[in-house]
């Protein structure tokens, strides 16, 4: 039996209503009995990471956005622009949950004795629906976190940790030596940037505003290329030859950034050749779009021959590909270094009911450097 303190819990939920309209909102959900190996856990921290941000709102105009309810049961209301629609026949109609992953307190185990070996413990979760009071997950979903390790210390302990190494992992499979890393002050970006040095692979952070060169700089950062001097491509094509590198993650994937990196590429690749070919470098260039911070299309100019590569790059199939016991030493390497390497900030923490505040959603919703907020989904509940 649930214990009565747990047998029902808030969720916030996201709806996009084929009239066009956007619907966030708190519901009250049932917690259910844990299966054999299965747990419930509350959660007390996850973060709004961009991917969230992207189910949370997709395509709403957030300058329609208005507030009903109440203070503590507030709804959101927003449009969605009607050519919009098209692209979320999926999802219309459906109230969704939110919130890739988190961390908590194990309040109740099924009967199994890994999940009675993890009662009491602080855990953190991948499997969506984070941004609910309570979850029921698999005892295989939890990453039991170190003694002293608070919820908010491993709030993130998957998706930019594991996104970081993965991005290590495929330049390694696929044969380069050094990285290119695009809005490389981004959480994610500093990670990459402390398992980089520690790893001793060059890394080339391209960034759009002095401030974010500073900052990387004083984290140890080499190469940092800022989008907005008069010299970026110049700059770019220097690191490039000071780092050999051949490949490229952008997280902006839209607009002209990632044609750039391409050609830098081949200009740097160039800068050594022995002789001429109309074909381009032989050597293979690739960019990988992982992110659209930038939802513009695409564009580039094709001036870097033959050998080059464009694609999409998404961290669960990387994982699937990768297998097991290699994912298992990923989330080791991340669980020993949650604190230092993969440690993430937080601008704030907010109540689910905080989420949903216009004043705050004008905010975390610009996805700006050092933003990121961590709801605590039993704030002011308990
Ligand atoms: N593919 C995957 O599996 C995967 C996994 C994890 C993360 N990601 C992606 O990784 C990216 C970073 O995530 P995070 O949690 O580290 O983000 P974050 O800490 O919230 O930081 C977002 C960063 O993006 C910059 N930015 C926003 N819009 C931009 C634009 N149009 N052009 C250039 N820079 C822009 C911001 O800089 P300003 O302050 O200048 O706005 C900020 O530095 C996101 O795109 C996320 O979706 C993808």
């Amino acid at each position: 039996m649930s214990t009565p303190h747990h047998s029902n819990g808030l969720q916030l939920r996201s709806l996009v209503k084929s009239s066009g309209e956007l619907e966030l909102s708190l519901v009250s959900v049932a917690t259910p009995e844990p299966g054999p190996n299965e747990v419930i856990v509350r959660i007390e921290a996850a973060p709004l990471n961009p991917s969230d941000l992207g189910l949370l709102f997709g395509p709403a105009d957030l300058s329609t956005a208005q507030a009903t309810g109440s203070g503590a049961r507030p709804t959101i209301l927003a449009r969605i622009p009607e050519a919009s629609l098209k692209g979320l026949a999926g999802r219309l109609d459906i109230s969704m949950p939110v919130g890739n992953e988190g961390a908590g307190v194990v309040v109740q185990a099924g009967v199994s004795p890994a999940a009675q070996a993890l009662l009491g413990k602080t855990v953190a979760l991948l499997g969506g629906a984070m941004y609910s009071q309570y979850r029921c997950v698999s005892v295989e979903q939890c990453l039991l976190l170190p003694e002293g390790t608070t919820p908010a210390d491993g709030a993130s302990s998957f998706v930019n940790p594991l996104t970081a190494l993965g991005m290590v992992a495929t330049m390694r499979a696929e044969g380069h030596r050094a990285l290119v890393h695009t809005a490389a002050a981004s959480n994610l970006g500093q990670m990459l940037n402390r398992v980089c040095q520690k790893d001793q692979i060059p890394l080339v952070n391209i960034v759009r505003k002095p401030e974010q060169e500073t900052l990387l700089r004083e984290m140890g950062a080499t190469h940092v290329c800022n989008t907005e001097s008069t010299t970026f491509l110049a700059d770019l094509t220097q690191a490039l030859v000071a780092t050999g590198a051949t490949i490229a993650f952008d997280a902006t994937g839209g607009g002209k950034l990632a044609g750039q990196i391409l050609s830098a590429m081949e200009a740097a690749i160039n800068q050594s050749a022995k002789e001429y070919s109309r074909y381009g470098s032989a050597v293979h260039k690739q960019v990988y779009i992982y992110g659209s911070l930038d939802p513009s299309p695409t564009e580039f100019v094709r001036n870097f021959g033959m050998t080059w590569g464009m694609g999409g790059w998404l961290l669960f199939p990387f994982l699937q590909k990768s297998g097991p016991a290699a994912v298992a030493r990923l989330k080791e390497r991340v669980a020993a270094e949650l604190k230092t390497t993969f440690a993430s900030h937080y601008a704030r923490e907010v109540s689910l009911a905080e989420v949903l505040h216009l004043d705050t959603i004008s905010v975390y919703a610009k996805r700006a450097t050092g933003e990121k907020f961590l709801v605590n989904p039993n704030k002011g509940l308990l």
